[in-house]
């Protein structure tokens, strides 16, 4: 197994555990995600809920993404990093008014509205402006993702979105709301999805969805596919860069946009998961009665994805290249939830080694918690520790 470059003497004179962003490698994603989405002008937002860390979205805005916000927090994350708010597309089913008045302010690109009721509210609040509000209808397409059912979002069970029965419904309030202008329509069917035929699937539902459109007379002006792209966990030494050509080709060649029409997306993971790792020392190995225990300093207060979705993430030890051995990698928190992983053959570690839980880029750092009265983990980025 080939272990990632880190500055590990760097990685020794700080306080662990902390998040570690290798730029290099978001930038080169960055890169393959232009490259890619550029052969057919597709517009890629970025969700921004993965990770928000500053030195993240500068790259991201360096690199013209546009934002996809899930609040207000978000929505001004997004502006104060200094991507236009012409590219920001705001969705979640609970946008309170203030939230929703923030984005009327900035002339944001779109709401993506997830209710009749919301759609009410967004034409009131923008009368009270008078302004117009772009709005596009998030559809729950009820297609299945084939993902942790945790993180399924587009089948008719979940929350989110206008379900297909109500459409009728909805095109008919349009004429009745002058501050709202409907100009696409949304979807997103779930997260980390790595069979690309669930995307296939909800090209054939659009497509769908278009005739109707074009059957009520509506004209929609863009098309928002969501994300969900997933990335190699196994693997993140490998596959660093997950493989947008095969991804953006599935809508390619089974998406049929109408003239003048452009599409969307909203990748979070696929941006940023692999550039992050979380850095953790050993404190100390135990000899369970049946196993060995890692003890390490990180928690599931600092990276939450295996005690919440069974999550793997790749371990390395970067102290140590002695030959491997089962260990229960598990965090310090007080609760049997709170381990990394189980018979993990890790190189033989001791107090004080280096750790590296990787592919910690997205959905790591922000989703860090005090549970235990412990810190939120510091983040160092590779431009700082290599400079
Ligand atoms: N658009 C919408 C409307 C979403 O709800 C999400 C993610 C995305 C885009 C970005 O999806 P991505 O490209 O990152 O798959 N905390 C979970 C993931 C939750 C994702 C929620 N929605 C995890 O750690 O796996």
């Amino acid at each position: 197994m080939i272990k990632a470059k880190y500055p590990i003497e760097k990685f020794s004179k700080i306080e662990t555990p902390f998040y570690y962003y290798d730029l290099e490698v978001l930038r080169k994603t960055l890169e393959e995600i232009n490259i890619q989405s550029k052969k057919s002008d597709f517009h890629v937002h970025y969700a921004m809920k993965a990770n928000v860390n500053p030195s993240v979205l500068a790259a991201i805005k360096d690199a013209g993404l546009g934002a996809d916000c899930v609040s207000g927090g978000e929505v001004q994350a997004a502006i104060d990093a200094g991507i236009s708010p012409s590219k920001v597309v705001f969705a979640g089913v609970g946008k309170a008014d203030w939230e929703i008045n923030l984005g009327l302010d900035n002339d944001i690109f779109c709401f993506n509205v997830e209710s009749i009721p919301e759609l009410e509210v967004i034409n009131e609040l923008a009368a009270a402006k008078n302004k117009v509000a772009k709005v596009a209808l998030r559809i729950n397409p009820n297609v299945s993702a084939h993902t942790h059912h945790y993180i399924t979002t587009g089948l008719s069970e979940n929350k989110f979105g206008i379900n297909m029965s109500e459409l009728d419904q909805v095109v008919d309030l349009f004429p009745t709301l002058s501050n709202v202008k409907l100009i696409g329509i949304h979807f997103h069917i779930g997260s980390q999805i790595t069979d690309l035929t669930s995307f296939q699937g909800l090209c054939v539902r659009v497509n769908e969805l278009q005739e109707y459109f074009q059957s009520r007379n509506v004209v929609l002006e863009h098309i928002n596919v969501g994300g969900g792209l997933g990335i190699n966990y196994e693997h993140p030494n490998h596959f660093p860069i997950p493989d947008f050509d095969a991804y953006f080709k599935v809508f390619r060649d089974h998406l049929q946009l109408l003239p003048n029409q452009t599409l969307h997306f909203e990748l979070g993971r696929a941006v940023v998961a692999q550039c992050g790792s979380l850095i953790s020392k050993v404190l100390y190995v135990k000899q369970g009665s049946s196993k060995k225990f890692a003890i390490l300093d990180a928690g599931f207060t600092d990276l939450i994805r295996p005690a919440l979705y069974q999550a793997y993430h790749h371990i390395e030890n970067l102290s140590s290249d002695l030959a491997v051995e089962p260990y229960d990698v598990v965090g310090p928190i007080c609760e049997s939830s709170d381990t990394f992983a189980k018979g993990f053959e890790l190189n033989q570690t001791k107090r004080g080694d280096l750790i590296a839980l990787r592919s910690a880029g997205a959905y790591g750092e922000i989703m860090a918690s005090q549970y235990n009265l412990r810190k939120l983990p510091k983040a160092y980025t590779s431009d700082e520790l290599l400079a």
